[in-house]
């Protein structure tokens, strides 16, 4: 398994491949494929049905993070800390310690350099994630699009690199501005909605596969239908049995 440090001296080495997942099933499925499961706060949204991340708990997460652990045995686990779970440097430390005993290896925290570094200086290996950050921007727009905002996120980047994260995620910025922070700073970068300069690319797992209704934004690509293919077995089933077609005598017992 590849470790936070690993992930580290890999930049300028070979693309980071990073994916979500939130239970035992998908986390099995994809361990050994990607480099990096995020138990992301998506969660929220792609799997509880909330309009954004904000109402995710640590309960939520810390179940996520060890059915992932069950399934995942090979990648590392980022635990994604929920919105409010690490304003002050005690919550911090005392959530990401709940993470690491569900299973996760490192956490993410949005912004925040300084409980970034103040969980690294404990021996917690922190993912950071700039941009379009959910937790306090709620509404889907394109960051650091003007040069004020764009150098105010390349600062971020470089607060977050020196606070000791491991890598950094990059959502929803041009991608000049995702190549400068690439460029700049001595951490991987892990984009999503960023473009091809970054390091690595993330998506969440139940866009790509088409399990998260019309959501589409620019920077998706689907790689699969598989919403559709569940509501036709559905249908399929819902048939079968008004029509007596299920079960069948060789599926009853005798
Ligand atoms: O919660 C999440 O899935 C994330 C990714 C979009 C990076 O933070």
């Amino acid at each position: 398994m590849k470790t936070a440090q690993d992930i580290k001296s890999m930049k300028s080495k070979q693309k980071m491949v990073m994916l979500t997942a939130y239970d035992f099933p998908t986390a099995k499925l994809m361990d050994g494929i990607v480099d990096i499961i995020l138990v992301g706060d998506s969660l929220g949204m792609v799997v509880l049905g909330y309009e954004n991340t904000t109402k995710v708990t640590m309960d939520d997460m810390l179940r996520a993070t060890s059915a992932v652990a069950r399934g995942a045995k090979n990648t590392l686990i980022v635990g994604d800390m929920p919105f409010g779970t690490y304003e002050s440097e005690e919550d911090a430390l005392r959530n990401a310690k709940l993470f690491l005993e569900a299973g996760a290896h490192a956490v993410k925290v949005e912004k925040k350099p300084e409980i970034a570094e103040f969980l690294v200086k404990n021996g917690i290996e922190v993912m950071g994630h700039i941009g379009l950050t959910p937790q306090t921007i709620t509404t889907f727009k394109v960051q650091g699009k003007d040069k004020e905002s764009a150098d105010k996120i390349l600062q971020e980047a470089i607060a977050l690199d020196k606070a000791g994260c491991f890598s950094l995620v990059l959502e929803c910025i041009p991608l000049t501005l995702a190549k400068t922070i690439t460029e700049k700073i001595s951490i991987p970068t892990i984009g999503i909605g960023a473009g091809v300069h970054c390091d690595g690319q993330v998506l969440v797992t139940n866009d790509i596969l088409g399990l998260y209704g019309d959501f589409k934004p620019k920077f998706l690509k689907r790689y699969a239908e598989i919403g559709n293919e569940m509501k036709k077995a559905f249908e399929e089933f819902a048939k079968d049995v008004r029509e007596e077609r299920f079960p069948s005598d060789g599926q009853s017992f005798h």
